[in-house]
């Protein structure tokens, strides 16, 4: 069940207005195309460019890579974007990186495509050891290796509607 809030709505809030100067400085003069990758990057993407100043264009990527708790170490590609991003500045958004299997796969698919620039949002990422060397841009929070659900984020396709970020503990 759920244990505990881990990051409050405000919380949340307040950081996404920081990492939206940030977005708008790297880009100034660019016109951005936000890839959002479905379900979980939602709330965050959607949250974030309301927050812009910058040109934004929006498309949608859909892998599969986990079921329950657990991964799966393995993607396929449910829906795939409906642009070309060929010499496209693009800006990945994703909810978490746990292994950051799922992202290295996304970016080596979307890097054979040639964009101009590839570039990673994500709301939260694990700090653990085998996800060090993902290149994360903008990163809204670091956490702890614990299981997490709202704001987007789900456990078997719920919960992803909490305004907040909140530890599953498993054992309760
Ligand atoms: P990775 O490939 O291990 O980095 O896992 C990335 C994907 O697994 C995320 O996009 C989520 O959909 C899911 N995931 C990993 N950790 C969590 C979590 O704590 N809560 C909910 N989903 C998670
Ligand atoms: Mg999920």
């Amino acid at each position: 069940m759920i244990d505990h809030i881990l990051l409050s709505e405000e919380t949340i809030a307040k950081r996404l207005d920081v990492l939206a100067k940030e977005i708008d400085v790297a880009y100034a003069g660019k016109e951005l195309l936000a890839v959002g990758i479905l379900k979980g990057s939602v709330f965050f993407l959607t949250d974030l460019l309301k927050r812009l100043q910058v040109p934004v264009a929006v498309d949608f990527l859909q892998v599969r890579s986990y079921a329950g708790t657990s991964s799966s170490g393995n993607i396929n590609i449910v829906h795939d974007l409906s642009m070309d991003i060929l010499d496209k500045d693009v800006l990945l958004f994703e909810d978490v990186i746990d292994s950051g299997l799922t992202l290295r796969k996304i970016l080596a698919l979307l890097g054979s495509r040639k964009p101009r620039s590839l570039r990673i949002a994500a709301l939260l990422k694990k700090k653990l050891p085998e996800n060090r060397d993902i290149p994360v841009d903008f990163l809204g929070f670091e956490i702890g290796p614990e299981f997490v659900v709202g704001y987007g984020l789900d456990l078997d396709e719920k919960y992803r509607n909490l305004p907040h970020v909140a530890v599953w503990d498993p054992a309760r």
